[in-house]
């Protein structure tokens, strides 16, 4: 086996690596559906690499398993975000010692005659295929993000699911701040990237918009819900991205984690709320977290287009050998980038970028 490019494969294993995002399933579909086409057959790894880690997880994929699946949100296959095999939860729950299992993943490889290694995944699900490239096994990766904070790529698939379902709470939550006169704060996920808040701040009209690549300046939010009450617009919508941080301050950390996994924010819409009782706002204020609800639910026609296009590129490499790969979208087109590439730094929302330009150019406030 060789990390790089190499000849066709002829059996190739499947995952769906950390968190789920919609259009997994169109994946799945492009790639089986493709491959199969190609005369490779597929093998699907349960709940991400727990299939390559644990017995009896591994299933054959032919065109019947993939029928009727545009639809479904998650991944037919399960997802894991505990499944890092180079930290391993190993023993029972709570009192896990993390291991390295990599070993484990490249004889159950070996043993079932993969000859390559497909993962659907964000970062970390990159990095491993990274990581397993340099140890030989060829490897393709697929982006999946809601995040889309992957460099390398225009768009991951799972993003505009995300901003339609964050878009919708936004519509939803004018209705009832403008009834009651609230400031009405909306948490969105992200991580460390502000693309769905920026995005859905935008298409649902938001007064404020608070990124985490730049920290707000509280004055400036206040500022903004005084000028609105002085112009007779008695409510405030404000986004808030969960890695958003005032200045001087930190994440909204929900748990820190461990090595090997991300810390879980969360916490930054609360906060800012009492951040701006404390300042003694005269309105009532109300947040809604929106959390896993931007991960749940039927992908997109767009989601379904891409995610089915990348599978099916990631299956084309595979039958010409052409490993080492991560699948992308640059402008309309499918093509691929070195996963070394893939995974060197994320994709941020840029503070002088032309989407910030816009939000600013309109009257939103960026807090900053
Ligand atoms: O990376 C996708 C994402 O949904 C982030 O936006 C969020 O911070 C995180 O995953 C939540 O992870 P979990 O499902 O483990 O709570």
């Amino acid at each position: 086996m060789s990390g790089s490019t190499t000849s066709a494969a002829r059996r190739v294993c499947l995952l769906t690596g950390g968190g789920d995002a919609p259009g997994l399933n169109a994946v799945i579909k492009g790639f089986v559906l493709r491959a199969l086409a190609h005369g490779i057959e597929v093998i699907g790894s349960q709940d991400g690499f727990e299939g390559l880690v644990e017995d009896g997880k591994l299933v054959l994929m032919d065109a019947a398993t993939v029928r009727g699946i545009l639809p479904r949100g998650g991944s037919i296959l399960g997802c894991s975000n505990r499944a890092n095999p180079f930290h391993y939860p190993v023993g029972p729950r709570g009192k896990e010692e993390l291991r390295d299992v990599s070993d484990v993943v490249l004889g159950r490889l070996r043993d079932n005659e993969i000859d390559a290694l497909v993962l659907a995944g964000g970062d970390g699900t990159l990095h491993f295929g990274q990581k397993f490239s340099e140890r030989g096994v060829p490897c393709v990766g697929v982006p999946k993000t809601i995040d889309n904070d992957l460099a390398a790529t225009d768009y991951t698939f799972g993003f505009d699911t995300a901003l339609d379902t964050a878009t919708w709470a936004i519509d939803t939550l004018h209705t009832t701040a403008a009834s009651h006169h609230r400031v009405m704060i909306l948490e969105v996920m992200g991580r460390y990237a502000g693309w769905i808040a920026l995005s859905a701040g935008l298409a649902g009209g938001a007064d404020v918009i608070l990124l985490p690549e730049v920290p707000y300046k509280l004055e400036r939010v206040l500022a903004r819900i005084k000028e609105r009450e002085r112009l007779e617009r008695r409510f405030t919508i404000i986004v808030v991205a969960e890695g958003a941080r005032p200045e001087g301050g930190d994440h909204a950390v929900l748990d820190p984690g461990h090595v090997g996994k991300l810390p879980r924010l969360g916490g930054a819409g609360e906060r800012l709320m009492q951040q701006l009782k404390e300042a003694g706002i005269q309105n009532e204020v109300r947040t809604t977290v929106l959390g896993h609800l931007q991960r749940g639910g039927s992908p997109s026609a767009f989601d379904r287009v891409l995610g089915l296009r990348m599978g099916a590129h990631a299956a084309d490499l595979c039958a010409r050998g052409d490993f080492g790969k991560m699948v992308c979208l640059r402008g309309t087109e499918i093509g691929e980038v070195p996963l070394a590439e893939a995974t060197r730094a994320p994709k941020l929302v840029d503070p002088n970028g032309q989407l910030v330009q816009t939000a600013r150019g309109i009257g939103v406030e960026l807090g900053f």
